[in-house]
């Protein structure tokens, strides 16, 4: 499963591709007027963070023609990003025409395996199925991301998809069972999939014992 960052936040994005493991970001629009600077400068500092990942910016416009003016001026910035668009009638409309033109999209605020089924049919790179949102309704947000990744699999449909929405390890436990191809969470969400108490504990042991034993990797090495 490809790890994904959600944020817009530039600090976060260095700490987290130092890891390695990232292989691409997520913004929407809450999350770029959160980072306080500008969008395409955001993003395109973003695409020199995580070099050749994928990296989602939205457009904002609900109508067709708006809406392409401003996939086509993002697609322009750089050859990693992918275009956001939300699943709506003109969104999914602009996905059909960009994906005919060769630019890749993501489409977001998907929340059942029938809108799934459209942004597939129109050729979206990513399928965003929001889980989190859902949940925080009473729903079962996995559900949906089930049943798409069911259904992509099943029917051969090139869409990858993108577990969005995530609020916690437990989803990304989820994720993985359901074979979803994508998972984009919170920088914190990333940080708490390092942590076991067990691991604590067992490092603290190894390095207790090993300090005891006045132990050195370099010993007789001729490094100090
Ligand atoms: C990702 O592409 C979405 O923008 C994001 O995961 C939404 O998460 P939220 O429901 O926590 O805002």
């Amino acid at each position: 499963m490809k790890l994904f960052l959600d944020t817009g936040d530039v600090e976060e994005v260095k700490k987290a591709a130092e890891w390695g493991v990232i292989d691409g970001v997520t913004t929407n629009p809450t999350l770029i007027a959160k980072s306080g600077k500008g969008f395409r400068e955001t993003v395109l500092k973003i695409c020199e963070l995580v070099p050749g990942g994928a990296i989602s910016a939205e457009v904002v416009a609900t109508d067709y023609d708006t809406m392409l003016k401003e996939a086509l001026e993002i697609a322009s910035w750089h050859d990693q990003i992918v275009v956001k668009v939300p699943l709506i009638e003109p969104g999914v409309r602009l996905v059909s025409t960009l994906t005919e033109r060769g630019i890749r999209t993501n489409v977001t605020l998907v929340f059942t395996v029938t809108q799934a089924m459209l942004a597939a049919k129109a050729g979206a790179t990513f399928i965003s199925n929001f889980v989190g949102r859902v949940d925080d309704i009473s729903g079962d947000g996995m559900e949906a991301v089930a049943a798409t990744v069911e259904m992509v699999e099943s029917y051969g449909f090139e869409s990858e998809v993108l577990v969005a929405s995530v609020r916690h390890p437990q989803h990304v436990v989820q994720a993985l069972a359901v074979r979803a191809h994508i998972a984009t969470m919170p920088f914190g969400v990333i940080q708490q999939l390092f942590k076991h108490p067990l691991t604590d504990s067992g490092l603290k042991r190894f390095l207790d014992d090993w300090n005891k034993a006045g132990l050195s990797i370099f010993e007789g090495a001729g490094v100090a």
